[in-house]
């Protein structure tokens, strides 16, 4: 059947921005990402470049897209400002050149922020949808991420039609938007599992100025291979989880569970999978990557409450072929919702989230490679670390082939203090830093997570300043860093 407005081509679309606008776009990471209108709009703005007009516009999204959304419109230099978090490889290189302006927010906080006006007008809502009916009726596909905000706030929606995306996934979504303070009301999720909203988003269809069809895949990349430090960090997550379990800390039902983006995440869930003690769990998390629907199929996870199914597409398409067997398993949620601090720490989530630094006190740099360059963003963790029953960080002890250490002194970037930080993992073993002072916390990591090599170069720095509480060396806490950037290895620190 023919959409109930009027039928637009990608062209189309993009001649109706103008530059200087700001598009709210539906998706988070590349899952439910419009990818025909922006990469229209990439070329607008090559085509109005070439004549000599400015053409940029306000880029918000719920998280990261693909490539023919972040990547197009970086290439095309098409990008005023970017919030909230953004993992493409070329728009990373115009942040980190200093020529796209990028504010990375904890994605709990964004649709909050759109509503409060704090961003500004949303002149546009671009939003892929399965389906779309006369009254306003959007069925979302692979995430919900921050849509029903821009829905609702954007002066004017345009329709991607995804016909990738069955009619059939109606019933996987769960859309819900708090009341704005002084009104907001508890939010009544008490299990991972609680459906409080409805199906679809609704909205005015007076504001659907057109729908774009197409037939494209999410751009989810593939994961790297598991290695053996990857799945040692798993196991040993696993271990410590079973043993939380044997010593009453958690109790024997177990908690939810909340797990990060990238590889090593992929490899800790696998690893929770295969681990005898770790009983059948719920997870209440952002991103359901492809190692959660190999254990939601194994029946080891029960239940997954996300924002995006970032699946690669093959494992997308086995999902759609089964999808009754996932209706009742699954849910995809708003991201203030998923992510919501309340929530988090209601149900007891326990959090495990990847870092690319830690340093000897359990403070947690996420976002900044070597202090300066934006890798990603901070995403969900903080939402989620902050408000944990427990909350776990994991890294392999070192990167670049061994040239640098993930545990340094001091942290080049802070994401999340020492406050908030109660586990961290590596390949060699887990320091626990529940009811430890400063300088028990970092005899644990020095002894339990370092990596051999960069293990004396610790313990010097830590014995050798004695100062105060947290004993920290203003002369040599970036050793460590300034050795990299000297000769590209840590082991030159000068301590
Ligand atoms: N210094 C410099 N580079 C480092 C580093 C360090 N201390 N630690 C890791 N890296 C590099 C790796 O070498 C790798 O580089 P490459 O891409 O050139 O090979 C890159 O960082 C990514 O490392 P990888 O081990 O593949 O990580 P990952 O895929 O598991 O992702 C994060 C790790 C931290 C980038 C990712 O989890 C992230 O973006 N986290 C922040 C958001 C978040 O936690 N979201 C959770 C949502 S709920």
């Amino acid at each position: 059947m023919k959409p109930p407005f009027p039928s637009l081509t990608a062209e189309e679309a993009a001649a109706l921005i103008q530059n200087d606008q700001v598009i709210g776009f539906s998706g988070f990471t590349p899952a439910g990402s419009p990818k025909v209108i922006p990469t229209a709009i990439a070329e607008k703005a090559v085509a109005e470049h070439a004549a000599g007009r400015p053409f940029k516009v306000g880029v918000i999204t719920g998280a990261s897209t693909g490539p023919s959304l972040d990547g197009a419109l970086a290439k095309a230099d098409a990008i005023k400002f970017r919030t909230p978090y953004q993992s493409d490889k070329d728009l990373r290189a115009s942040i980190n050149a200093g020529k796209t302006h990028f504010f990375d927010m904890h994605l709990s906080l964004l649709p909050q922020y759109v509503r409060y006006g704090f961003l500004g007008d949303i002149d546009w809502a671009v939003v892929e949808a399965a389906d779309v009916s006369v009254d306003g009726k959007i069925l979302l596909t692979t995430s919900v991420g921050a849509a029903p905000t821009f829905l609702s706030k954007a002066k004017k929606v345009i329709v991607e039609l995804n016909r990738r995306h069955p009619k059939e996934l109606l019933g996987f979504h769960d859309i819900y938007e708090p009341e704005s303070p002084p009104h907001r009301r508890p939010i009544p999720i008490c299990n991972a599992d609680d459906r409080i909203g409805t199906q679809r988003v609704w909205v005015d269809p007076k504001k659907i100025v057109g729908v774009v069809e197409c037939d494209r895949p999410d751009e989810v990349k593939d994961f790297s291979p598991v290695t053996d430090v990857t799945t040692q960090i798993g196991w040993n997550v696993a271990e410590f989880l079973a043993a939380e379990i044997r010593n009453g800390h958690i109790p024997k039902s177990f908690l939810p569970i909340q797990s990060g983006v990238g590889n090593v995440a992929n490899a800790v869930l696998g690893a929770m999978g295969e681990h005898p003690e770790i009983p059948r769990f719920q997870m209440y998390t952002e991103v359901i990557q492809d190692s959660v629907i190999e254990l939601v199929k194994q029946d080891k996870c029960g239940f997954v409450s996300g924002v995006s199914l970032t699946i690669t597409d093959n494992v997308l398409q086995s999902m759609y072929d089964n999808l009754d067997y996932f209706r009742g398993r699954l849910i995809l949620r708003p991201q203030e919702i998923a992510n919501n601090p309340e929530i988090v720490r209601r149900i007891g989530i326990v959090s495990i989230n990847t870092a690319l630094e830690a340093d000897i006190f359990g403070n947690i740099n996420s976002t900044h490679v070597l202090g300066q360059k934006m890798m990603n963003g901070i995403g969900g963790s903080g939402d989620f670390t902050r408000n944990a029953y427990i909350s776990i960080f994991t890294c392999p002890s070192t990167a670049k082939g061994g040239m640098i250490s993930a545990i340094v002194p001091m942290c080049s970037h802070m994401d999340h203090s020492e406050h908030s930080v109660q586990v961290l993992v590596t390949e060699h073993g887990v320091a626990d830093f529940r009811g430890k002072d400063p300088r028990e916390r970092a005899e644990t990591v020095i002894q339990n997570c370092v990596d051999p090599s960069y293990r004396d170069m610790l313990w010097k720095y830590f014995q050798h300043t004695e100062n105060g509480h947290t004993p920290q060396s203003f002369r040599t806490a970036f050793a460590f860093h300034e050795a990299f950037l000297e000769t590209g290895d840590m082991h030159d620190a000068k301590l």
